[in-house]
């Protein structure tokens, strides 16, 4: 929800800013220069200079002021420059709005006398803002919003008396001395000065109240809440403001500000929005303001029942003529009461994500001029009353809620306005809720997770969605095909249920398909029907598929995600691969694919993540990886038939995180240039490579409107990692784990010591090869290294000492190899079972029962107690199994608490279960200390 009201109060912005724009023409200019067509008359030769040394202060890495060339002598013809052919063709305006400019405003600027509008907004300026500024006294308009200027707002501004708009919103690090000088512009319209501090300005108020013309104002983050009484006495007689848009989000404002708002707030006021504060309610005057259109309260922090909101609200005529009463993500309780339907302009009511429990009023779907609400993530409990079929909505969302199905009427055919519906998550199940076939201009349905357990009618698959989500559900029968939405694109999911048969006959124009955890049989030929070009994901994994993929991928140049994993599909991958050049994620794990590695992905340059495991691919790993390939931070090859040497190649993904090659055929060493791999060696993580965002389209009804489905989606990789000895299902962690599985080929030669440099790696399995010599000194360095498996293999020489500082050890396991001498003495390498040591005959002390040569006292003066403690702890210890990974993890693994930042960074998830392992650990490390060293 966070994107929307992010993009709610922007587009109030662009909105505010295109009202503006369009009276712009009116303020003065006669057009630009060129639209004359007369080409003698050129700009002034002073004005020209001073546009070109403007431009000499500057870096333009896009290129926005490539027309502005000394040799081009009709300076009104560039980019961004309108002449004034009344003037004299005198330079009127300086437009270069998000031009994607670097460096300072030259103060050359000054000579351009004529100047009424600059807009150098969304750049990258820097420097001060030049006080010559002060001097363009034609100014009617100046924006220099979204830059990085610092240093003081220079006072002459105040010199600008015929100013109607000033945009210092978000100018970067600056401050005002004081605010004396904007008393000075009385033709101020619209005025921002967000970003910039105001704590010190306990006048504010009176100053902006000296404005007489001014309608819009724009304070966020201001910390206004450090004002105490922004104001003098003499304006709480004097008439009231002209303020008609006012915003004041995210200046940590409590109950207290509603003492100075009220100068503030007259009749005039259309558009209130005061979000991201700490507000424990409203004040009974917010609900007389006669024009009050549209008030907004997202991410409020404070508690505030909202039955008592409403009841402020609807005080007096503000009920009247509110059409947007926006407030998510705040921390609303209570119901929604019955006075709702005193708000009979109410056309958008957007609650989502709030803690309102009770009921949801009866009255809301009389309200005749609602067209979208969203009350959806709340506690809100009872039955969806049978009135919902009186609603005119367009758009219903009351997913996430604890209420009950809609009661089957008549009258839902009533509902003829209904464009989307979300019911996830609330209780509509067993039966499938007939009344939606009714609905006949419904595009947009969610009902995942809502618990149904039935059959769909077969009318059903009639609805023509372009948004349709039965997900999670227990659902069954078989499709007879899937509609096509009436224009646009189609998304579909229909995962998690106990639908079978074949796979239906599917839209041309579909953009998502998932059909995953199902029970669909048969080949996937019917792929072939999507034609449009639209397709961003598919997923068909788990189910019960097979046959070959058909070569008819050719329209999929937009797909990012496909999932076909968990399914029996067999052959070769076909040419048609060749065209999914916008694939990130391609995961096949667990089929019956065959051939040589596809050279068809030699064309898939966007993969990141690249999954053939548990599959029949033979040959070599292509040498070509390296160079096409470039992106990939996973690459599982596990368990299939390659075989040749490890091309050197994959050195040159600077990118990869996890490397799985084990179970395969190959031979040869470990290439030495492992330790290019830059991710594994350096610190930091690639922000969110797992995560696949595959739509953020969105479309809008109008300004304020965001249709809820299209807003962002995302696929998150997955994928089954070999972990301690057993295959566990890495999800959300996935982008954080950093690990090489080489494990069950036949590589040879040494362990390069050069991997020692990988010092970020957690895992690293070389087990179950025919590698011989020693192990690295360098070993040690690998200080984050949880887990080493060096198993099954012939080496030979002593643990090296500098193996007790891998302080993160929590899994080693080096058994069945020639290893000799003592183990090392560490926290760590006690505390590991004796079968981690076994199969080294040459090998001695604890935690293995045999004495090294010369340690007869050891362990004499042990008391029993201790012991006896130890082994109840090992119960615990290595309970890992059947509870699940995390938990299994965090009992085997104990050891990461001693390192704060791997822990942070790899568990953040899953904090709570640390306390108590961490409270065990102390107990038994101190003990251990004591064994071990007595
Ligand atoms: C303004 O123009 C005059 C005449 O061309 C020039 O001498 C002067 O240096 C210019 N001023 C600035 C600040 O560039
Ligand atoms: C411009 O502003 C400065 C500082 O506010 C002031 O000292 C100066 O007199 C003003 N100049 C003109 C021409 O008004
Ligand atoms: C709503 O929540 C409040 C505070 O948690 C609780 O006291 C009240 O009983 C709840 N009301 C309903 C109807 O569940
Ligand atoms: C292969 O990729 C290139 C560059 O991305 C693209 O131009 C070409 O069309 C692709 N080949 C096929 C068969 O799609
Ligand atoms: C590894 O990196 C070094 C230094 O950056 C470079 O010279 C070498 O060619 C790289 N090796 C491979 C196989 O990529
Ligand atoms: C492993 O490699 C050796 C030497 O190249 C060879 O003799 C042996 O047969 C290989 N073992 C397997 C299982 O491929």
């Amino acid at each position: 929800m966070r994107p929307c009201v992010v993009m709610i109060f922007s587009l109030l912005v662009v909105f505010l800013e295109a009202t503006t724009d369009n009276q712009l023409p009116a303020v003065g200019d006669g057009g630009g220069g060129d639209d004359n067509g007369v080409t003698t008359n050129k700009c002034l030769d002073k004005e020209r200079d001073a546009l070109l040394q403007f431009k000499a202060n500057l870096h333009d890495p896009d290129g926005s002021l490539s027309t502005w060339r000394p040799e081009e002598d009709d300076c009104c013809a560039w980019e961004g420059v309108t002449c004034d052919d009344k003037t004299g063709y005198h330079v009127t305006q300086l437009n270069t709005n998000s031009a994607g400019l670097v460096g300072e405003i030259s103060h050359s600027l000054v000579n351009l006398t004529y100047l009424n509008l600059l807009d150098l907004s969304s750049n990258s300026f820097h420097g001060n803002i030049p006080r010559s500024i002060g001097s363009l006294a034609e100014l009617r308009y100046l924006d220099l919003s979204g830059n990085s200027f610092y240093g003081t707002i220079p006072p002459e501004i105040g010199n600008l008396t015929n100013l109607q708009e000033l945009s210092l919103g978000s100018v970067g690090r600056c401050r005002v001395e004081n605010l004396d000088w904007l008393s000075h512009l009385s033709h101020l319209e619209k005025l921002a000065l967000d970003g910039i501090s105001l704590a010190k300005e306990n006048q504010w108020v009176d100053v902006v109240l000296s404005l007489r013309n001014l309608s819009s104002l724009s304070l966020d983050g201001c910390e206004l809440s450090q004002v105490v009484y922004p104001y003098s006495s003499s304006f709480l007689n004097s008439s009231s403001s002209s303020i008609s848009f006012l915003s004041l989000r995210n200046n940590n404002l409590n109950s207290s500000m509603y003492g100075w708002l009220s100068p503030l707030t007259s009749d005039k006021l259309r558009r209130l929005d005061l979000s991201s504060n700490m507000l424990d309610g409203i004040p009974k005057y917010l609900g007389n303001l006669s024009s009050l259109e549209a008030l907004t309260l997202d991410y409020n922090s404070a508690v505030v029942r909202f039955p008592d909101f409403l009841k402020n609200l609807s005080s007096g005529c503000t009920s009247l003529t509110l059409q947007y009463l926006y407030a998510q993500t705040s921390q609303f309780t209570g119901s929604l009461p019955d006075c709702i339907q005193n708000f009979s302009s109410l056309s958008y009511l957007y609650l989502s994500n709030n803690h309102m429990n009770g009921t949801i009023s009866e009255k809301l779907w009389e309200l005749s001029s609602l067209e979208e609400i969203d009350l959806s993530q709340n506690h809100l409990s009872g039955a969806i009353s049978e009135n919902i079929a009186k609603s005119k909505a367009s758009i219903i969302n009351l997913s996430k809620n604890p209420l009950q199905g809609v009661p089957y009427t008549n009258h839902m055919s009533n509902l003829s306005y209904l464009d989307y519906i979300s019911l996830s998550s609330c209780k509509l199940g067993p039966h499938f809720p007939k009344w939606i076939q009714k609905l006949e201009k419904l595009t947009g349905l969610d009902i995942s997770n809502s618990r149904i357990s039935d059959i769909v009618p077969p009318e059903f698959w009639d609805m023509q969605f372009s948004y349709l989500n039965l997900s999670s559900n227990n659902i069954s029968g078989e499709i007879p095909y899937l509609s096509s939405s009436y224009g646009g694109s189609t998304m579909i999911d229909l995962s998690s249920n106990s639908f079978n048969g074949p796979i239906p006959h599917l839209p041309s124009s579909l953009e998502l398909l998932n059909l995953s955890r199902n029970k669909f049989s048969g080949g996937i030929s019917s792929l072939c029907q999507i034609v449009d070009g639209f397709l961003q994901f598919l997923d068909l994994s788990h189910n019960s598929l097979t046959g070959q993929i058909p070569d008819c991928l050719w329209h999929f140049k937009e797909l990012k995600v496909l999932n076909l994993g968990h399914n029996s599909l067999f052959g070769k991958l076909p040419t048609s691969f060749k065209s999914l050049i916008k694939l990130e994620a391609l995961y096949l794990y667990e089929n019956d694919f065959s051939g040589e590695f596809p050279l068809s992905l030699k064309n898939c340059t966007s993969l990141t993540s690249l999954n053939l495991g548990a599959n029949k691919f033979s040959g070599k790993v292509p040498v070509w990886i390296g160079e096409n390939l470039s992106r990939l931070y996973v690459l599982v090859l596990r368990s299939n038939k390659f075989l040749g040497t490890i091309p050197l190649q994959v050195c040159q993904l600077p990118n990869l995180q996890i490397l799985d090659f084990s179970r395969n055929n190959l031979h040869g060493s470990i290439p030495s240039c492992l330790n290019n791999l830059t991710r594994m060696a350096q610190k930091g993580f690639l922000p969110l490579p797992n995560v696949h965002p595959y739509s953020a389209t969105q479309y809008f009804n109008n300004i304020y409107s965001i249709h809820p489905y299209r807003t962002y989606l995302e696929y998150v990789d997955h994928a089954m990692i070999e972990w301690q000895g057993s295959e566990r299902e890495f999800t959300r962690n996935l982008g954080l784990l950093k690990s090489i599985d080489m494990s069950s080929n036949n590589l040879t030669g040494h362990i390069p010591y050069e991997l020692a440099n990988l010092h970020e790696l957690l895992a690293l399995n070389l087990s179950k090869n025919a590698l011989i010599g020693e192990i690295p000194q360098q070993v040690g360095q690998m200080n984050n290294l949880l887990a080493l498996d060096l198993s099954g293999n012939h080496l030979s020489g002593g643990i090296p000492t500098s193996m007790s500082q891998m302080t993160s050890l929590c899994y080693l396991d080096v058994s069945c190899n020639n290893l000799s001498g003592r183990i090392p003495s560490s926290t760590q390498f006690q505390s590991f079972q004796p079968s981690s040591y076994n199969g080294n005959a040459g090998l001695c002390g604890p935690p293995l029962s045999g004495k090294c040569p010369g340690d007869e006292e050891l362990l004499v003066g042990k008391s029993d107690g201790d012991w006896e403690d130890m082994d109840e702890f090992w119960g615990w210890f290595y309970i890992g199994g059947g509870t699940g990974f995390v938990t299994g993890f965090w009992i085997v693994c104990g050891t990461l608490l001693f390192n704060r930042r791997v822990r942070h960074a790899f568990f953040q998830f899953f904090d709570n279960f640390k306390d108590w392992v961490y409270v065990k650990m102390v107990v038994f490390i101190a003990k251990l200390r004591r064994i071990v060293h007595k």
